[in-house]
């Protein structure tokens, strides 16, 4: 994929796809869920709108039967309306247990079908990315109401067959009734435009919203507890919280008021019109006493409906159609990305890997934190990168991961692009510990053996990691060894130091055999400097195919990525690349760039007098 068709994707997917189509695809999804449940709880919610609807109807045969002393008439009016009361209970029980049943079950497969969706995304633009994050924040909010969704659109068929029966009851009486709907519109359409105007208010400060959220998060859960304490920033937080929320609120509030005060007046001018029809059918027309008990009850049901039918439209439209096309835009984001990889990953690789004239800015932004950076990383070697915070080793890292694409130039596995090779298989030859690792609370074992999830439970390639990293110390502290649940929120969880999380971390990083290129973003950096230099020493050796470093040793041209601030556990690598503003300043051995007398030199001499 070239870059500029990859920025013309990006503008497409910044966009979401179209309501009605969304919408339907979500009841796709439904449907390919749960079909017969699906259909069921639809059937009984139509058949459960039809007893009320027809209320009116027995009401004016009864008058009706009544007045004209015609005894069948008022038998089969009254049996109408006990069937009608009985139906109506009946049915709703009914109908009610299946579209829970239903509920629970499709609720579950979207939630899965979104997360699935999230995780199987290749880049990790999305987890990054402003705009991505705010919808992405609603979507997972949404989430849980999805199944909301699927009854509100049983509810508003419901709501619209019932609107049907009455109408076509008040015609009956007069065609001219049909103006009360005219003067319904008025409600319908501010109830539609409602959810709209306050979704855009909410959605303009959904960064503040998601502000001040993080910001409770930060004044009231653990693990920045210690922080918030030392620093005493805890009731700025409390302040800026309030501050934040207050930004989101204000709008969203006047909003609220604004659209409430329209709704109000539609359905003042409405009630004007209700009365008016019951003073023309009676003064006007004349009607019996049975024709003026019908539109009273249907017209009074009438406005009922219609209430009942444009909020529920309107709650459709505000969650319905708003999270079927996040859905749908996530689906479609995720296909987007479902790259057309068409060439296999190596086996093993022979010359290594290049990045010719790679260029990168974030998604989003435009600056470039790197810049036209070649580099060869030879098959088999151990290349070292070393720059100052926020010169770009990361992201470097992250490009050869395929967490994201080059925004110019490419990157070469063993002549092939990178960006031809599925990012999943291209992954599945990674191993590697990252800077901001993560903390897997599960047991041990599974802490570890999610680096290789094939084999997650394998017990002997467990223990191998372990060995690899040298995080055997970690485990011998756990009082159940391996079998340890980590995390102390969980029952009988414990909690390890942070060297002791990184060096977990480790060790899930080299769960993998025969990796072709393992990273290490600084994995290290909470382990004193001895111990981050035996590590190395031994990766460096696996790396170079000597058996004796608890790897099988095999030569297959593993190329090993190092990120260090540490310059004694640099000094060692087969190359050493110096980035320096987004650049590459220097490329060589250590004794080459020593002898270069340049950044590398200086900067090892200012470490090596400290350590002196
Ligand atoms: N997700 C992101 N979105 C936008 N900019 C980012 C993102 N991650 C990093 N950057 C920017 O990219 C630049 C390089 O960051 P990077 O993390 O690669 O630096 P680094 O060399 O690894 O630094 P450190 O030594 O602190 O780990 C920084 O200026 C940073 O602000
Ligand atoms: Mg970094």
């Amino acid at each position: 994929m070239t870059s500029s068709s990859e920025s013309g994707d990006r503008l497409v997917h910044d966009d979401m796809p179209p309501a009605l189509s969304s919408m339907w695809r979500a009841l796709k999804r439904g449907y390919e869920a749960e079909p017969l449940l699906l259909v069921v709880a639809f059937a009984l919610s139509l058949l459960a709108a039809l007893p009320d609807a027809l209320l009116a109807l027995w009401l004016k045969l009864l008058a009706d039967g009544l007045l004209a002393g015609e005894g069948g008439l008022v038998v089969a009016a009254s049996v109408g309306l006990g069937v009608s009361a009985a139906a109506t209970w009946f049915l709703r029980v009914v109908s009610d247990r299946t579209q829970r049943r239903f509920r629970d079950r499709v609720t579950i497969a979207l939630e899965s079908h979104v997360a699935r969706l999230q995780a199987s995304v290749a880049t990790i633009e999305h987890h990054e990315r402003p705009e991505y994050l705010d919808r992405l924040a609603v979507l997972r909010d949404q989430v849980f109401v999805l199944d909301h969704m699927y009854m509100s659109l049983f509810t508003t068929c419901g709501w619209i067959l019932r609107l049907g029966v009455t109408v076509s009851l008040l015609v009956w009486i007069h065609w001219g009734l049909l103006l009360l709907l005219v003067f319904a519109l008025p409600t319908v359409l501010t109830s539609s435009w409602r959810p709209g105007v306050e979704r855009v208010a909410e959605e303009k400060g959904a960064s503040a919203d998601r502000l001040a959220r993080h910001l409770f998060l930060t004044a009231t859960t653990a693990p920045p507890g210690k922080e918030v304490r030392v620093t005493g920033v805890g009731r700025r937080l409390v302040d800026q919280r309030r501050a934040a929320w207050d930004r989101w609120y204000g709008p969203v509030s006047l909003a609220r008021w604004g659209s409430a005060w329209w709704h109000s007046l539609a359905w003042a001018v409405f009630g004007g019109a209700y009365v008016g029809s019951i003073v023309f059918v009676s003064a006007g027309l004349g009607a019996g006493p049975g024709n003026v008990l019908l539109v009273l009850a249907a017209g009074a049901r009438l406005s009922a409906y219609l209430g009942a039918t444009v909020g529920e439209i309107g709650f459709l439209r505000g969650i319905w159609l708003d999270g079927s096309r996040r859905m749908a835009w996530l689906e479609d984001y995720a296909d987007s990305l479902d790259e057309s990889a068409d060439l296999p990953v190596p086996d093993e690789l022979k010359d290594g890997i290049r990045l010719e004239g790679v260029s990168f800015a974030y998604p989003g932004t435009d600056r470039e934190v790197l810049q036209d950076v070649d580099l060869h990383l030879p098959a088999g070697s151990v290349v070292a990168i070393v720059g100052e915070n926020g010169a770009g080793k990361t992201t470097l890292v992250k490009l050869l991961c395929k967490l994201y694409p080059p925004t110019r130039g490419r990157v070469l596995v063993d002549g092939v692009e990178l960006a031809r090779m599925p990012a999943e298989e291209w992954r599945g030859r990674l191993a590697g510990a990252f800077q901001d690792f993560f903390r897997f609370e599960f047991q041990a074992r599974r802490t570890v053996g999610v680096g290789d999830v094939v084999r997650l439970d394998d017990g002997p390639a467990v223990e191998t990691a372990v060995g690899r990293a040298g995080a055997e110390d970690v485990i011998e502290h756990l009082t159940r060894g391996l079998e340890t649940q980590l995390g102390p929120s969980w029952p009988e969880g414990v909690e390890v130091s942070f060297g002791q999380w990184q060096k977990l971390a480790l060790a899930r990083g080299f769960m993998r055999d025969h990796p072709l290129l393992l990273v290490l973003d600084e994995p290290t950096a909470a382990l004193d400097a001895e111990t981050e230099h035996a590590l190395f020493e031994r990766y460096a050796a696996a790396t170079r195919g000597d058996a004796k470093a608890g790897f099988d040793g095999s030569p297959d041209g593993r190329i090993t990525v190092l990120v260090s601030h540490r310059f004694s556990t640099v000094r060692m690598a087969d190359r050493i690349v110096v980035l320096d503003g987004a650049r590459v300043a220097e490329v060589g051995t250590h004794d080459e760039l020593m002898a270069r007398g340049g950044q590398y030199a200086e900067l090892y001499d200012i470490q090596a007098t400290a350590y002196r």
